[in-house]
This record gives structure tokens, C-alpha cells and sequence, in this order.
């Protein structure tokens, strides 16, 4: 059923490099939905492209989720880029230890031999909890350097599929199905038309920040999250999109 040569694959990054108006579009064999291999080789492709696109000294702020477990997973040293350093896009969002971004951003630092800063925040946050914790030195130091990170790399997640993995509120998730959100990523929800309907309260990156960094890496396949990933990319946020064939049939037929 899927494409077997090159060729075919090089079509469909064409074709969505022109849909939707990125710098640089990956696309690796096979469905990430059915086949588990198929995330490690997009995690191979994001660190191949990382290496070619990084300088020394220079700040990754990277997501959480299982699509970035296996970007770390594919790590190897950096060696053309010393220096730099890794640091948690945001909190931890309410996800399990493994699939948060400081987990995986200590990891990803470690076989990388970088070096990494974590963010230490309880998460969810109040409000007024959060007023208070930005103004930690610490904290805002850290907040600092990943707000003006040069290269960010994130995940994006089908929405319910998200909502309900971080054991999200009844409240929330009652806004989330209210307002239809059907893709996430950095704890921001959108709609079909990319507008943002629900934002998780935690520490960490803004939206607006990605128009800072020089490289924003989206990772994120499988036929099940094509419509998550158009509704990410209607604002148009990233600049290089890192996905499988899955999501990159279904994004150029259905989105
Ligand atoms: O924000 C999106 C999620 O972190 C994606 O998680 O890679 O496990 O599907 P996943």
C-alpha cells in the first residue's frame, strides 16, 4: 500500500513543501500509526537535519511527547556544534514523566554531549501560583534562554488524544470538545482553521515566540494526526515539517 521508492516520498515532500509553504519537508516510509519503527526513522531525519542546520553555543528548546522520545532516542554527539544547550520548550503539561520535555530534553542533551537546563515547576499551574514563579531568578533565567532559543523542535498532538493522555480536567476537556480543537502543540489547542481555542497554564515558550527562533522543527506523523498537523500550520508557526508518508498521503488528499 505505501510507496516503495524514493521517488514517490520526494513527490509528496514536494507537495507539501508547497501546501504549506515551508522551508523544508521530510518524509520518511511508512505509517508511524502502524508501524513503530517508522517514529525512530523521523526522529533520525530530525537529528540529521539538526546537524545540518546547527551552530555553536546555540539554544534547542524542544517539546515533549513520544515523537521526541525518539528524536533523543536517535541522538548522536553534535559534533560540529559545541556548546549547545537544551532546554524544556514548557512544563510538563500534566503528561507522565517519559513523555515530558525535561525527561526527554536531558536525554536528547546527554547523547548529543551538550549541555541542558530543566525547567522546575509544578504543573498544572494557578494563576496565581504563576505570577509568582516567573519572577523566581531561577526560573527566569532558564525562561530567558528558552524563549530566545534559535532552534525549537515540538511535537503535535490529535487533540482529544492529548487532552485525555494528560488527564486534563472535566472542565477542560468540556472547552476542548466545546470549541472543537482537533491539534495541539506546545499546551496550545486550535480548530480547524488554526484558531487557538484552549492553552494549557505552565511555564515555558509562547507561541509568539517561535517568530524568534531561526528554526522551528515540527515532528509529528501518522495518518491519525493529518488533520492535528493542518490545523497547526494554518497560522503557519514552523518552517521545516518532519513527518511520514501516513500523514503526508492524508494531508495532501484530505487538508
Ligand atoms: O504536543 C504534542 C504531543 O507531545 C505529541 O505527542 O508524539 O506522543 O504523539 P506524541
Amino acid at each position: 500500500e505505501f510507496i516503495k521508492d524514493v521517488t514517490g516520498v520526494k513527490v509528496l515532500e514536494q507537495q507539501l513543501k508547497d501546501k504549506l509553504k515551508l522551508d523544508h519537508v521530510v518524509v520518511v516510509p511508512g505509517d508511524s500509526d502502524q508501524l513503530d519503527w517508522v517514529k525512530h526513522e523521523m526522529g533520525r531525519a530530525c537529528v540529521q537535519y539538526l546537524k545540518g542546520h546547527l551552530a555553536a553555543g546555540e539554544a534547542i528548546a524542544i517539546t515533549g511527547g513520544t515523537t521526541m522520545a525518539a528524536v533523543a532516542g536517535a541522538m548522536t554527539p553534535l559534533t560540529g556544534a559545541d556548546r549547545c544547550l537544551f532546554v524544556p520548550a514548557r512544563g510538563g503539561l500534566g503528561e507522565r514523566v517519559e513523555n515530558q520535555a525535561n525527561t526527554i530534553c536531558a536525554e536528547m542533551a546527554k547523547k548529543a554531549r551538550g549541555e541542558y537546563r530543566l525547567l522546575y515547576v509544578p504543573d498544572p499551574l494557578s494563576e496565581e501560583s504563576y505570577q509568582t514563579i516567573i519572577e523566581e531568578p531561577s526560573i527566569k533565567e532558564v525562561l530567558d534562554i528558552i524563549r530566545n532559543a534559535e532552534i525549537v523542535i515540538h511535537g503535535v498532538g490529535d487533540a482529544l488524544t492529548m487532552a485525555e493522555r494528560r488527564k486534563t480536567s472535566a472542565k477542560q476537556l468540556e472547552i476542548i470538545k466545546e470549541r472543537q480543537a482537533v491539534g495541539e502543540a506546545f499546551g496550545y489547542y486550535f480548530n480547524t482553521k488554526g484558531e487557538i481555542v484552549h492553552k494549557v497554564r505552565t511555564v515555558g515558550l509562547q507561541l509568539e515566540d517561535l517568530k524568534h527562533a531561526r528554526h522551528v522543527i515540527t515532528v509529528a506523523g501518522g495518518h491519525t494526526k493529518a488533520q492535528a498537523i493542518a490545523s497547526y500550520f494554518q497560522p503557519g508557526q514552523s518552517n521545516v515539517l518532519i513527518t511520514d508518508e501516513g500523514a503526508a498521503q492524508e494531508l495532501i488528499r484530505e487538508h
